[in-house]
């Protein structure tokens, strides 16, 4: 597997940083070279990692305005010994469908660190500045990612929650987007602007841009409309929704107060398995694309457009959705 890939939802909150940093995480102790880029300048994914945001020299910012390459603004992390977790069945997810990993491959230190392009609040002007910028400033992190690009089997990007021009390079420098979402009805309204927006990328700066996976976080399948959401979204995008399941899980939230992920934090957490099991995943479908046994992931054909209803009308947020 060697794919860049948007962690990108313009809805804040939904799990961003948080799937960013543990899928990161989780690839790093099946000994995949992992980059973690953070282009948020709230800075979390940074922050999570450990890494101290205000005392940034040299980040994704200065690489953004070409001030920096890629390779000078990438800091190592120490490499913690990594835990050889259970894996995760149906029952222990309180009747989520999330799989058990079936790679062999995890467990002791990762062969190689996780690699972090921190962020903090100058992104905010580097923006502006990006903005100012002429013909090609959407290219500025996929021009910058190419010298680099081979070093590492996976590159996670976590996005800003917003579609402006950080999240704009991102998608152009990527070949894949995991959205994550929470299954709440106003959610669908915001996937509904970012499958445009990915769409209008495809159409132009980057036509092999697909959508990796939708993905279901905090998930509480004891809320009725979490399950209504979820019944949707598999009817309308279908293979592309990934099975794994994020439950709500307090280890998640606090593990970045600790400044490492929650397979560091806490290993037998439901949280952190589970993105253990999204990594599992998202390997499995890769090696079934190469077979050819596989589904492939088409581009979305349409936006979905969720009618003005009320919270528990999951279904007609659907309406009129094609994909
Ligand atoms: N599965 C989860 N269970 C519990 N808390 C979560 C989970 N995922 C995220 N959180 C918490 O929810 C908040 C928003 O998550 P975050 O990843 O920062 O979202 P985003 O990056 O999309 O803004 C954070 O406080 C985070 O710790
Ligand atoms: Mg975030």
């Amino acid at each position: 597997m060697k794919r860049v890939i948007a962690v990108a939802n313009q809805k804040g909150g939904v799990g961003k940083t948080t799937t960013a940093v543990n899928l990161a995480a989780s690839f790093t102790v099946m000994h995949r070279r992992v980059l973690l880029i953070d282009i948020d300048p709230q800075g979390n994914a940074t922050t999570g990692c450990g890494v101290d945001k205000h005392g940034i020299a040299c980040g994704s910012c200065e690489v953004l305005l070409g001030e920096h390459s890629a390779a000078e603004a990438i800091v190592q992390l120490a490499s913690a010994p990594a835990p050889a977790p259970a894996p995760m069945t149906e029952s222990a997810d309180a009747g989520a469908c999330t799989p058990a990993y079936d790679h062999d491959d995890v467990g002791g230190t990762p062969l190689h660190p996780l690699s972090i392009m921190p962020a903090n609040q100058d992104l905010t002007s580097a923006e502006v500045r990006l903005l100012a910028l002429g013909a090609g400033r959407e290219q500025r992190l996929r021009q910058a990612l190419a010298p680099i690009r081979d070093s590492y089997d996976l590159i996670l990007i976590d996005c800003p929650p917003a579609l402006n021009m950080l999240t704009v390079n991102a998608l152009v420098a990527a070949d894949g987007v995991v959205i994550p979402m929470q299954c709440e009805y106003y959610a669908l309204e915001g996937l509904s602007s970012l499958v445009s927006t990915i769409e209008q990328i495809q159409a132009t700066a980057n036509p092999t841009l697909q959508i990796e996976g939708i993905l279901r976080t905090m998930f509480d399948p004891r809320n009725n409309l979490a399950n209504e959401v979820s019944a949707q979204l598999m009817v309308h995008f279908g293979e592309r929704v990934f099975r794994t399941l994020v439950p709500r899980n307090v280890r998640l939230a606090e593990a970045p107060s600790f400044g490492r992920p929650a397979l560091e934090h806490d290993p037998n957490s439901r949280g952190a398995l589970a993105y253990l099991a999204l990594a599992g995943e998202m390997l499995r479908r890769d090696d079934e694309m190469r077979d050819g046994t596989g589904i492939t992931a088409p581009a979305p054909t349409s936006a979905p457009t969720p009618a003005p209803a009320p919270p528990d009308a999951a279904a007609d947020a659907f309406s009129g959705l094609s994909t």
